[in-house]
């Protein structure tokens, strides 16, 4: 991996956060990430690449498909990176047996009746400070907690994070996929940091593409929502039990929720956190 990256960062201003979001992921071919002011203040999205020349490029594209658009582009070292989530990303309790702690925190140890879940956030997504993912944390640690499913399958891996907390709450095999290669080799270094890397496995897979082989009681998929509603029926294939969907904005909820309800499942949550929602729905039935 390189230990430099050129981040092309955007302020919406007037423009839809949602469709700057796909559009980066139709046009630059990367999964944007969303950054948001720790006290309010608006969000921005930031694209990272690899090469300046690429940075550019699809800085230039952004002026022509956003007139006016307010946005930067500035190189950031690995070292740079860490520093700021070192400023940001604290230890949290999850749900009633889940600890989220950074991989710098002088005490890696989690409170006695909780599991500890070690991250090391690197460029993927998943610290457990989005509401998208602590929403799926809380319900595996809720429905885990009435059974331990005897597999899970989580779609949109980031920093593995969903992963490791089945693989701590007993969940004896998980299979992990992710259509980003850096997010898999973060999810990786964090499997290795949890000693979970012998129950979770990763595979790079586009869900677009098709469902991952396998059926299972238990799947997750935090991705976001109009590539849910496009990959229902994939989604759908690969589960006979509890699908826990998240990275749904809250205008977009009942969109979601029909396409999936028109595969068959019930619904039994919703749960909003203002700008965001978490569905689950029961497929075993
Ligand atoms: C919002 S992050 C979720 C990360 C983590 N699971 C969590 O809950 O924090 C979404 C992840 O889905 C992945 N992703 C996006 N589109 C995908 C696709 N078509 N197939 C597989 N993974 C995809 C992204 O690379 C990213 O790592």
């Amino acid at each position: 991996m390189t230990d430099t990256w050129y981040i092309v960062t955007v302020q919406p201003g007037s423009y839809d956060l949602d469709e700057l979001a796909d559009w980066f992921r139709k046009a630059a071919g990367h999964e944007p990430v969303e950054v948001s002011r720790p006290k309010g203040g608006g969000a921005w999205i930031e694209v990272y690449f690899e090469r300046d020349i690429e940075a550019q490029i699809c800085a230039r594209a952004l002026d022509l498909a956003f007139p006016g658009i307010v946005r930067a582009v500035r190189s950031c070292r690995e070292k740079d990176w860490q520093t700021f989530w070192r400023a940001h990303f604290k230890r949290r309790q999850v749900g009633a047996a889940l600890e989220l702690i950074p991989v710098w925190d002088e005490r890696p140890e989690a409170a006695p009746d909780r599991h500890a879940i070690l991250i090391d956030p690197g460029l993927s997504f998943g610290t457990g400070d989005h509401f998208t993912t602590r929403f799926c944390l809380e319900m595996l640690d809720e429905l885990f907690a009435r059974q331990v499913p005897e597999s899970m399958l989580d779609v949109g891996t980031g920093s593995g994070i969903l992963s490791i907390a089945a693989a701590k709450l007993g969940c004896p095999r998980v299979d992990a996929v992710d259509n980003d290669e850096y997010s898999l080799a973060q999810a990786a270094e964090n499997l290795k940091l949890n000693r979970v890397d012998t129950v979770v496995t990763l595979a790079p897979h586009d869900i677009t593409q098709g469902p991952p082989e396998g059926v299972y009681p238990f799947v997750c998929a935090n991705i976001y929502g109009k590539l849910l509603i496009r990959v229902a029926h994939h989604l759908v294939a690969t589960c006979r039990g509890y699908l826990v969907l998240s990275g749904i904005l809250q205008r977009e909820e009942e969109q979601v929720a029909q396409a999936f309800l028109a595969q068959g499942g019930r619904e039994i949550v919703r749960d909003g956190g203002g700008e965001w929602t978490g569905l689950v729905f029961d497929f075993k039935s």
